[in-house]
């Protein structure tokens, strides 16, 4: 999102405003990250060494990053954590001028310079004995804990992800770990089901007459069309809500979203919702609300990564040295 942090940004030396990582506090006070793993042109892992936030993590909850300490505050869902090995996994989509950035600067042996959580509400696990876990897009990742908690916990687990096409396929081992049942869909019909995640979940209900609850997690377009699909079933259907989020602390307001016609703070009373109460459509008017800013945000940053590319790599320029 385009704000404050933004301003301070642009106002900052352009060397400062393209790479955290070159500032100094990040080597000294930052958070490891310890691997990274690029699914696609767009989507990375990054797996960070936190040992007190691994041992605090819940399925369902988020972190906030700032990546540079003049970084604005991004929110990024837990996609795994594992308190022996002392770490926790996020998957991010590199949309915008800052999740670009830090698709440039977060390598592994680099460090994130601040990261606030587990925050949000942990999902209620447990309370459901037959579940199918829905993940599309960028949902595929957080949507395993869930799974992993809901086996842990007893249930049996019916896991279905959608994505554009089989090259775009991870994570399949790991879900086919914790799911009873593994339905993978694909857009192009390249591996699995061809078609949406909700096809996989029409299948699931098909096939089961007793699935207790449909957890959902990926676009709002994704979760409105999941909870559309279950509702004439009756079946309980939570989704995680993703509106643009500031202070992640119930302060702000920027997060509020309409459910079951009362206005709700993701950050501190969800993020996960009745899918069936939830307004999307005013989720996604909300999501749009700052797009000129946004994109101004990006081509500023898309600029000063140009200029540094074409400084000269010695002070003194070309002819100097
Ligand atoms: C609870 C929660 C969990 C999320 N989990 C993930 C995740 O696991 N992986 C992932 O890649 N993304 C996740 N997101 C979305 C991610 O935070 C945004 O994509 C990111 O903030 C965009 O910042 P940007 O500067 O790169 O792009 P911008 O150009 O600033 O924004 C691009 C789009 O991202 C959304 N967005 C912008 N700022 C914010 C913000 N502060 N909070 C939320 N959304 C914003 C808006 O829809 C906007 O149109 C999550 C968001 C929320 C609220
Ligand atoms: S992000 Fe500010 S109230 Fe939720």
């Amino acid at each position: 999102m385009a704000d404050r942090d933004d301003r301070r940004e642009r106002d900052a030396p352009v060397r400062d405003q393209v790479s955290g990582a070159e500032h100094d506090g990040i080597a000294a006070s930052g958070f490891p990250i310890l691997a990274r793993t690029d699914f696609s042109e767009v989507t990375f892992l990054l797996e960070i060494h936190h040992p007190a936030m691994a041992r605090a993590a819940r399925p369902g909850q988020f972190v906030i990053f700032i990546t540079h300490d003049r970084g604005e505050r991004i929110p990024l869902t837990l996609a795994d954590f594992d308190p022996a090995k002392g770490t926790v996994t996020v998957v991010v989509q590199a949309v915008g001028k800052t999740t670009r950035a830090m698709q440039r600067d977060c390598r592994q042996g680099s460090t994130i310079f601040g990261m606030v959580g587990p925050m949000g509400v942990p999902s209620r696990i447990g309370e459901a004995s037959k579940v199918v876990c829905v993940g599309g897009g960028l949902g595929v990742a957080p949507i395993y804990p869930q799974a992993r908690g809901f086996k842990q916990a007893g249930a049996y687990v019916i896991g279905v992800v959608g994505f554009r096409s089989r090259d775009l396929i991870f994570w399949e081992d790991k879900f086919r770990a914790v799911c009873d049942e593994f339905v993978i869909c694909t857009d192009d019909g390249s591996a699995g089901i061809k078609g949406r995640v909700t096809d996989g979940v029409e299948a699931a209900i098909a096939k089961h007459s007793d699935i207790d609850e449909v957890i959902a997690i990926g676009p709002p377009i994704m979760m409105k069309a999941c909870a559309e699909t279950t509702r004439p079933h009756g079946i309980k259907t939570t989704v995680s809500l993703n509106p643009i989020m500031v202070d992640g602390t119930g302060m702000c307001g920027g997060c509020r979203v309409r459910v079951g016609g009362r206005i709700r703070f993701a950050c501190v009373d969800g993020p996960d919702f009745d899918g069936h109460e939830v307004d999307f459509d005013d989720l996604m008017t909300r999501l749009r609300r700052f797009k000129q800013e946004e994109q101004a945000a990006l081509e500023r940053w898309t600029e000063s990564c140009r200029r540094i590319d074409l400084e000269p790599a010695h002070p003194g320029g070309a002819g100097g040295a």
